[in-house]
């Protein structure tokens, strides 16, 4: 298959296709996302809990990040490659120039940032540079100490109309995606709706662009699976078929359901 591309991530959009990202950390399960056809692979600084044990994803560095994202781009033929940049790494445009060349120069194809309207700077100067963004609103976890603990974001009506005020800005500053985590489903049904760029969803119900899940999650290997988490390893016989179920449950709208959902 031909390599992924945001322009096929556009076309998807404006077919009404959805696509699929699971995160990777390695070659090995790179190598199996990208085989199990998922267009999208997310070296996500979610490695700080599933794979180095923290409680968050705020002691992850740089260079975490870039061995990581080394080690997915030699596995990854045919999904586009999305690394995060971690806590604190991106606070000033020039901040973000230096950390995210770093992450291109290791191999992603795209990074990706937890904020709104305050990254709007910061999103142009990468874009102009030639570093395509994802951005990521809802529950962003680096700011877990901010929010209080991890919760559901865009329950009240202020809140929601600030998560699309958000979302509108990062489009217009030259985003190519966002991701939107842990907000309710309708809230991010009207984003996708609103927004010309592909939304990916993740506890954010069925009418998003895309979804994402942490590999470990759907594999059913986390100790804590939040609501909106499947176990595909459950009804599948190895890694690969659980893999595969996921993306063509997300295809064919089998998954997310509403019991996944927030309201
Ligand atoms: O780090 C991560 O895995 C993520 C996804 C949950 C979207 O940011
Ligand atoms: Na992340």
């Amino acid at each position: 298959a031909k390599k992924v591309t945001i322009s096929t991530l556009d076309k998807m959009k404006a077919a009404g296709e959805k696509f699929v990202c699971i995160t990777a950390y390695d070659a090995t399960f790179a190598r199996l996302v990208s085989e199990a056809g998922a267009e999208t692979i997310l070296v996500g600084d979610s490695l700080g809990m599933v794979l180095q044990g923290h409680d968050s994803t705020i002691p992850v560095t740089i260079q975490d990040m870039e061995y990581h994202t080394r080690s997915v781009n030699r596995a990854a033929p045919h999904s586009l490659v999305i690394a995060d940049l971690p806590f604190m790494t991106y606070s000033d445009s020039t901040q973000a120039m230096t950390n995210a060349t770093r992450l291109m120069q290791a191999g992603a194809q795209m990074v990706k940032m937890e904020g709104g309207v305050w990254l709007s700077d910061t999103i142009s100067a990468l874009v102009e540079r030639g570093i395509p963004v994802c951005a990521h609103l809802g529950l962003t976890p680096q700011s877990v100490n901010a929010f209080g603990g991890y919760r559901v974001q865009g329950r009240t009506p202020k809140e929601a109309k600030s998560i699309l005020a958000d979302a509108v800005e990062i489009q217009d500053a030259g985003a190519s995606l966002l991701v939107l985590e842990c907000i309710p489903a309708e809230l991010a049904s009207d984003i996708s709706a609103k927004l010309d760029i592909p939304v990916i969803g993740i506890g954010a119900g069925a009418g998003t662009d895309a979804q994402v899940l942490v590999m470990h999650d759907l594999l059913g290997l986390s100790d804590h699976q939040p609501r909106f988490v499947e176990n595909f390893m459950a009804g599948a016989g190895n890694v690969q078929d659980a893999l595969k179920a996921f993306v063509t449950s997300v295809k064919d709208g089998s998954y997310p359901r509403e019991e996944h959902s927030y309201t």
